[in-house]
């Protein structure tokens, strides 16, 4: 195996109750906080109000941002990065799901910088510093509470770039599971299947590493598994509630990756379907995860298939490894689409081969996607068609 750092500076604060410790955190990092949110769930369910008289009772000046987009938007971060340096902003308070906290990343970056944002994603701009980072999240799914990463669209180009930068972790984050408990049966499904595919991503690769890292990861997609129909039915189940939200977080913290090459194949083949078509990222990586799970099924591989279907799904080990795998597949695409009750293909969202060629050329750069088994261009449109 190879060495690994493992460094995650993301202070949490698990449970219900913890709001009172949101003014004396905020407040480290002085006094002008710019607080953002998206479109209205937060007022819903009563959680702004909640937030804001923290603010107020520490004694804190309070700016806002909201109607930050799913999918966020490139303009909001411009206008965030905006406010940021006009009102002297000393921290950034996200309050919401992954789209919230992404756009806040780029903005608490974007403060430090003279140029466009957008540049942090086309030309690779430096990210060395940003302003502090404090989230409150209200969905379980990206894992963007405890990670470097965020993911921005600019629907004048048609792209959805990703980037990873330390500067990028939230210093601070608040995981109450009844923040989620409004979350719609619809979001719950596509925030497991997203949660599902970071573990994926990782475990699917022959690199070797720590057993007891691939144990981990079988133990969190099993959390995924038994827990997402039982918050799907049972809104305010708190067991429930609180098991995605854990298992969002240390999917993508960095923790499972180990010392493994890290290459991922099923998020850069997705974000260019939410690029173009605005569909939800978590339902996107349900239709494609089986698809390409399948696509890159072989006899060199197969071992890992086996592994997945053996500890996740119980299935019998006295198969042919052959028939294992793609019992595994078949399980999985069962959990996303029958229970979970997904959309399973392309077609039903009005999606065609149109984009397909671009899409594919997009994903790989117009080179190879080095994941689990190589893709190129071709592979990765046949994936797309595998979909329709
Ligand atoms: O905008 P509001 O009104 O808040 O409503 C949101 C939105 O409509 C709603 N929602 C959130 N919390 C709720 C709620 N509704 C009721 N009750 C609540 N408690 O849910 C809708 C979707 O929210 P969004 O933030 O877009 O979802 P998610 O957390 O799945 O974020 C998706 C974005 O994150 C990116 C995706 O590409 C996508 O742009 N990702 C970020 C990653 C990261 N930072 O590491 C990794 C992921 O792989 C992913 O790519
Ligand atoms: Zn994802």
């Amino acid at each position: 195996m190879n060495n690994f750092v493992y460094d995650i500076p993301t202070k949490v604060y698990f449970g219900e109750n913890q709001l009172k410790n949101l003014g004396p955190e905020l407040k480290k990092f002085g006094t002008r906080v710019l607080m953002t949110y998206g479109g209205g769930s937060i007022k819903k369910i009563g959680l702004y109000d909640k937030v804001v008289k923290e603010i107020k009772d520490a004694g804190l000046e309070l700016f806002e941002l909201s109607g930050i987009e799913p999918n966020p938007r490139i303009d909001s971060v411009r206008e965030g990065a905006r406010i940021c340096k006009e009102k002297n902003i000393d921290v950034l308070l996200a309050v919401g799901g992954g789209s919230t906290i992404d756009a806040t990343k780029f903005m608490a970056a974007g403060a430090f910088v003279e140029h466009d944002p957008w540049e942090f994603f086309v030309s690779d701009a430096p990210i060395e510093k940003a302003l502090p980072i404090v989230s409150i999240l209200t969905l379980s799914a990206t894992g963007s509470e405890m990670d470097a990463g965020g993911v921005i669209s600019n629907p004048e180009t048609q792209d959805k770039y990703g980037r990873l930068a330390r500067p990028l972790i939230p210093a601070v984050s608040f995981l109450d599971p009844t923040n989620t408990y409004s979350v719609s049966p619809y979001q719950t499904a596509c925030g497991a299947a997203d949660i599902m595919s970071h573990i994926l991503e990782v475990y699917f690769n022959m690199d070797q590493d720590l057993y007891m890292l691939d144990c981990f990861m079988e133990g969190l997609m099993k959390t995924v598994i038994k827990y997402t129909p039982i918050a799907i039915k049972d809104p305010t189940n708190y067991e429930a509630r609180a098991n995605l939200m854990w298992t969002s977080s240390w999917a993508i913290n960095g923790f499972v990756n180990g010392g493994k090459n890290q290459a991922w194949s099923c998020h850069p083949i997705e974000h260019e379907v939410s690029a173009i078509y605005d569909i939800t990222h978590g339902l996107g990586l349900a239709i494609l995860t089986p698809r390409w799970m399948e696509y890159c099924l072989d006899e060199t591989n197969v071992s890992k298939y086996v592994q997945f279907g053996i500890n996740v799904f119980g299935i019998d080990a006295s198969l042919p490894p052959m028939d294992i795998a793609k019992e595994a597949i078949k399980r999985l695409s069962d959990f996303f689409f029958n229970t979970l009750q997904l959309t399973s293909n392309f077609t039903d969202l009005n999606i065609d081969e149109t984009n397909f060629e671009i899409m594919a050329k997009k994903s790989c750069e117009d080179s190879i996607l080095e994941g689990f088994k190589p893709l190129n261009q071709k592979d990765i449109k046949k994936i797309y068609e595998m979909c329709l």
